[in-house]
């Protein structure tokens, strides 16, 4: 694009004034025309391209109306796990939200205006990992963890660092749950539950068998009263993008948690039971927690049975008596789930950050992440 200024003023100053000020909201528009995109494959910041469907002029006057807030330029430290994923515009992913600069080039850390420290890819030496301890003024870091505490090691080693949190806890600064309800008016079944399409009664999902685990010991006792479906590594194979069409042909889903911990629920409840229409069967914290997230008749916990036994005859009478059964669906009829994504926690990030320009300093996410 070409950038036409006015001819070069021959007149009096006031008139080369304007042509300059004419000049610079020229500029200023051109600028809002290009959004910068992280290039996927080197996670740099430099590839500029124009908006695809480019804004119009009446973008331009907004700007000039209320000036924007600076954008963010937000630097994850690392990609969750090493692996690069794909990013979304904030200003569609959370609304309210301005767009951030998410860039995972480390190269932008002296003008990165918070950094996002994803904790797993950094705790087997954090003292090395962590990004250069002479941090630019004002730069945020955000400490970041989808695992729970006994999947978290070496917190000690981050006194004093962190400004502020990014979990599945309620209570973090920045609150990135597995799962979440949303007000739904759309259709009460979307897609419909088809109950004589539920042939199979109960199945799990487990990747990591821990014979000494309370989950697969629980789950020994349970299946001497009731057929549960294993599936996974060791199990029956659960080929990838075969695994929501499998489990929606049950009527149970068993969402046991891998550890148990505060608001410590995952995608086992959200994705894999509610995804496909299961109703779970929970193992985590205790029933009050779950109810934080999920109406009470929308799961069933084991804590509500005085044994697996006891769950297994409730889950065959649920077996037989639709009506019963279909009332773990009553809460589709307004409500919808939401599931977990890396860019939309980014972007919650990207939204905190903007609100809230607060000094804080975390002084020990050992003594609160437990
Ligand atoms: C111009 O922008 C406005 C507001 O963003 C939008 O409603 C309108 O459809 C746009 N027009 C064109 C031609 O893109
Ligand atoms: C429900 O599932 C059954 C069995 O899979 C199938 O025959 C039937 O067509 C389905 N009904 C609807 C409305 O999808
Ligand atoms: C963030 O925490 C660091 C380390 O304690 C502190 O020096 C800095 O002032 C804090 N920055 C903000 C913006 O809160």
């Amino acid at each position: 694009m070409e950038l036409l200024g006015p001819a070069k003023p021959r007149w009096p100053w006031r008139h080369c004034l304007a042509g300059l000020l004419f000049q610079l909201l020229v500029a200023v528009c051109f600028f809002s025309y290009l959004r910068v995109y992280r290039d996927d494959a080197t996670g740099s910041l430099m590839a500029v391209k124009p908006v695809t469907g480019a804004p119009n002029r009446s973008h331009c006057q907004d700007s000039t109306g209320t000036p924007a807030r600076p954008t963010l330029l937000i630097l994850l430290w690392t990609w969750p796990f090493n692996k690069p994923v794909a990013l979304s515009r904030c200003s569609e992913m959370v609304p309210g939200t301005a767009d951030c600069h998410i860039t995972a080039n480390r190269q932008v850390y002296p003008q990165a205006d918070a950094v996002i420290v994803h904790h797993w890819d950094i705790m087997q030496n954090p003292s090395a990992r962590l990004p250069p301890r002479t941090r630019p003024p004002g730069q945020r870091w955000v400490w970041f963890s989808m695992e729970s505490p006994s999947h978290c090691w070496k917190l000690q080693a981050l006194d004093g660092y962190f400004n502020l949190t990014m979990s599945y806890r309620r209570d973090s600064d920045i609150f990135t749950p597995y799962g979440w309800l949303e007000p739904w008016s759309g259709q009460p079944a979307h897609p419909p539950l088809n109950l004589s399409a539920k042939t199979q009664l109960v199945a799990w999902a487990v990747s990591n068998w821990n014979p000494q685990s309370a989950r697969v010991r629980y789950y020994q006792t349970l299946q001497a009263h009731l057929k549960v479906d294993v599936y996974g590594r060791s199990h029956k194979p659960l080929p990838r993008g075969t695994m929501m069409e499998t489990l929606s042909r049950y009527k149970f889903y068993l969402a046991f948690e891998n550890s148990l911990h505060p608001d410590y629920i995952t995608e086992k409840l959200w994705r894999n039971a509610m995804g496909a229409w299961a109703v779970p069967v929970v193992m985590g914290p205790s029933r009050s927690n779950y109810e934080k997230f999920l109406p009470p008749d929308a799961f069933i916990h084991v804590d509500d049975f005085q044994s697996p036994k006891d769950l297994a005859q409730y889950l065959q009478a649920l077996d037989k008596d639709h009506a019963r059964y279909l009332r773990y669906f009553r809460w589709r009829e307004t409500l919808r789930p939401g599931f977990f994504s890396w860019a939309r926690c980014f972007c919650q990030a990207c939204w905190k950050l903007q609100q809230e320009p607060r000094y804080q300093t975390v002084r020990s996410i050992a003594a609160w992440f437990t």
